[in-house]
């Protein structure tokens, strides 16, 4: 059995240098009302139910997220209703939100309705042919409104991975306000309730890359009009790479696949930054070098590394199972200033990972980005003392406070992090620096408003 973030960590990376459409406006200035949710925010963390055996539930620190995600039950290719999950697992889901609530009361719990991974395939044909049409949308929308409030949940998640084209997109749209209806009215006729929280799960940029249309793009209105917020996918992005690299950078000067890339488009594309959700990757990138000697970034690779006990994939080791590693004296570890990323080496095995260091500093760009917030894929990967998700939820206090020290005196253009004598200016270089510098222009412009 293959987790769900297995195969969608898988999918991200499938091309790379493609054209960047243009940068433009500032229109992500809009709809940001000053409870944005800040310094609070949402410090949310997705949990598996494939993690159970050795993340239980009642294992988690509930204090250290305000929202927990369920992640995720998919839906019936037939009936096009939300599947309740197999048998051994609806005691899980059963006892998610009881279990979670019984620790933090105030913590939020999420449904998550995803691409079942084990028939990707059919299960997006599914979801293409279902947002398609009116009355099977009817069925998906109410089956899922059902099973959030049987099982206690306060929301429901979208992780359709992904849309494939414009129709699919438009469609998407169509989806969303129609679920946001059905959701305000259910409250409003079970006048004891809550609205539902509504948010979805989605790649890391606003434009989708290395789809057969190449012009796909998400449904902005649609999204940021009904949405409470997006949670965006900002690691796994190489997977597929036969030469080391780091797999989740903040920055990358040469490729779009990188943080900073993602939230940049997105909020470019004019989704307020209140409405966002940075991903950070609890599971590192692993690969057997070729060359034991030759063990820096960009080394070529023989295989990606064994499979780990608890992520049960090849190529994905857990946070946990990297601080093993780094408790040995034969491991050497290298932080990277230039991308904001962490890797080691252990003999021929190689591995990029997201270390407490490389948290801070994301979230430290999330709150500068004045973002609503981060989640963590997936806690059950962290270690026992939580180590990666106290970091993240300490730094978000922190710097939602005003606490940027010395750091802020630098100058909000160190932001994007930008080596102008390693640009060679072909025409997609050209692209890229018009697209940095208007990016640049427009953090500026965000901090001035704040800061002045
Ligand atoms: C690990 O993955 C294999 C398939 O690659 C599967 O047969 C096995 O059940 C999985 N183990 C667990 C504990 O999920
Ligand atoms: C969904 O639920 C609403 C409210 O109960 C009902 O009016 C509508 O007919 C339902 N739609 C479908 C397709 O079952
Ligand atoms: C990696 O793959 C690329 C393209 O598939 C190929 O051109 C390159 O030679 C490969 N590098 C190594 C080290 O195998
Ligand atoms: C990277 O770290 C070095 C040494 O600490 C420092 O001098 C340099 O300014 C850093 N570079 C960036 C881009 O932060
Ligand atoms: C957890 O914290 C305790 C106390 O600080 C420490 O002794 C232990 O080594 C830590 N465990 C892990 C896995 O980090
Ligand atoms: C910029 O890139 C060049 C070429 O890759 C490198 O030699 C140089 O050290 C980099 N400068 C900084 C400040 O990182």
């Amino acid at each position: 059995m293959e987790p769900a973030w297995c195969f969608i960590i898988s999918l991200i990376p499938l091309v790379e240098f493609l054209s960047i459409t243009s940068a433009s406006g500032l229109k992500s200035q809009q709809q940001c009302s000053d409870s944005g949710g800040m310094p609070a925010g949402v410090r949310a963390g997705y949990w598996s139910p494939f993690s159970s055996r050795y993340s239980p539930v009642s294992s988690i620190d509930t204090s250290l997220y305000t929202h927990l995600y369920y992640s995720s039950v998919s839906f019936d290719e037939t009936s096009y209703a939300v599947a309740p999950p197999p048998t051994d697992e609806s005691s899980l889901l059963a006892a998610f939100s009881s279990t979670v609530k019984s620790g933090s009361p105030s913590v939020k719990t999420i449904l998550s309705i995803g691409t079942d991974e084990y028939k990707v395939d059919v299960s997006n044909a599914a979801f293409s042919r279902m947002a398609s049409d009116k009355n099977l949308r009817g069925v998906f929308i109410n089956s899922s409104v059902e099973l959030a409030r049987a099982n206690g949940f306060d929301g429901i998640d979208m992780s359709w991975i992904f849309p494939a084209t414009q129709m699919d997109m438009e469609n998407l749209g169509v989806l969303l306000a129609e679920w946001r209806a059905r959701i305000m009215e259910e409250s409003a006729t079970n006048s004891l309730s809550e609205p539902l929280l509504l948010t979805a799960t989605l790649y890391f940029s606003n434009h989708l890359f290395g789809m057969p249309d190449s012009n796909l793009d998400y449904p902005i209105d649609d999204i940021s009009n009904n949405l409470d917020w997006v949670n965006i996918l900002t690691f796994g992005f190489h997977g597929g790479s036969n030469v080391t690299t780091v797999d989740a950078p903040l920055y990358d000067t040469t490729s779009h696949f990188s943080v900073s890339y993602g939230v940049i488009s997105w909020l470019d594309a004019g989704l307020p930054p209140c409405k966002l959700v940075m991903g950070i990757p609890l599971f590192g990138r692993s690969w057997f070098l070729r060359n034991k000697a030759k063990n820096g970034i960009g080394s070529p690779t023989a295989a990606a590394g064994t499979k780990q006990r608890k992520s049960n994939q090849t190529g994905i080791i857990a946070y946990t199972e990297v601080e093993d590693y780094m408790n040995s004296a034969s491991t050497v570890v290298t932080y990277d200033n230039q991308s904001v990323a962490e890797y080691f080496y252990n003999g021929d095995l190689w591995v990029s990972f997201d270390s407490a260091q490389v948290v801070q500093h994301k979230i430290e760009f999330a709150v500068r980005s004045q973002l609503l917030g981060y989640f963590l894929w997936t806690i059950g990967f962290d270690d026992s003392n939580s180590t990666i998700s106290k970091q993240a939820s300490e730094s978000w206090h922190q710097y939602a406070q005003g606490g940027f020290g010395t750091m802020h005196a630098g100058g909000s253009n160190q932001y994007v992090a930008f080596n102008s004598s390693s640009v060679s200016f072909g025409s997609w270089h050209l692209k890229m620096l018009s697209y940095l510098l208007s990016s640049v222009l427009l953090l500026v412009t965000l901090f001035d408003s704040e800061y002045q």
